[in-house]
């Protein structure tokens, strides 16, 4: 959407997109700590689900430096990674061409303003990044991903969701963040102690509702054992 297009009321993504990810710096730390994940492992369960080959569309929201994106690449027609920090799109534009993947677009923009051209898709992946909404653009951008893909179209979704008995919050939270400890941010900051001060995880029944209001089915729903990770396999 172009800015002079963006309503007053319109609620500006770009502010809470994660001190993270706006920083070619930051960008570049937050890939290096992820090679301590099995990204191999969870991009595999994620296309075991979506059943992709080179007549599918695939849309990665909040794409990040495309890990997900890149392994689409090698399965589907038409990979689009959408991500809303011009350093990561760069980042991962500059991983991708070190791979020599060249089917996928990408565009600097977030959930709430990326305009999708062409025919709807087959699937949405979409991990990681819709906490940085508050709940009322969460359900809004949970719409406008139903709205870009075709009826029968599948959504990968997770995300920090919060499963464990709300009244333990304190201790629950101080184990977050213990666990955590030496897991920082560029700028030396708890990453837990941020992301539940300033970003806005959101309840596992509030998710589920909002899931289903914007038109997905839940096929699988998963949430991990300490209580902080939903994960969602939907159907439109
Ligand atoms: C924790 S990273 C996850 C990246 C990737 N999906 C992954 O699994 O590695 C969160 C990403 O969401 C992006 N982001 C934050 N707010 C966004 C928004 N409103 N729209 C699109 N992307 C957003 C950030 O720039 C960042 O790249």
């Amino acid at each position: 959407m172009a800015v002079e297009n963006i309503p007053e009321w319109m609620y500006d993504e770009s502010k809470t997109a994660g001190t993270d990810y706006n920083q070619t710096a930051e960008a570049a730390a937050y890939e290096l700590r992820s090679r301590n994940q099995d990204r191999d492992a969870v991009n595999a369960f994620i296309l075991d689900f979506l059943q992709l080959d080179k007549t599918k569309a695939v849309i990665d929201m909040g794409a990040g430096f495309g890990s997900f994106a890149m392994a689409a690449a090698e399965q589907a027609g038409r990979v689009i990674a959408v991500d809303i920090s011009p350093a990561v799109i760069d980042l991962a534009k500059k991983l991708a061409q070190e791979k020599g993947l060249s089917n996928i677009e990408y565009h600097v923009a977030g959930f709430l303003t990326y305009e999708h051209e062409g025919p709807l898709v087959d699937a949405i992946v979409c991990s990681g990044a819709l906490h940085h909404l508050p709940d009322f653009w969460k359900q809004i951008a949970l719409n406008r991903m139903c709205a870009m893909l075709k009826t029968g179209g599948k959504l990968h979704l997770e995300d920090h969701v919060l499963s464990f008995e709300i009244d333990r919050y304190s201790e629950m939270l101080n184990d977050l963040i213990d666990r955590n400890k030496d897991n920082h941010d560029a700028s030396g900051r708890n990453i837990m102690a941020v992301l539940m001060r300033d970003e806005f995880p959101t309840c596992d029944w509030i998710m589920e509702g909002m899931i289903e209001r914007a038109g997905f089915t839940i096929l699988n729903k998963k949430y991990g054992k300490t209580g902080f990770r939903g994960f969602y396999q939907c159907r439109k």
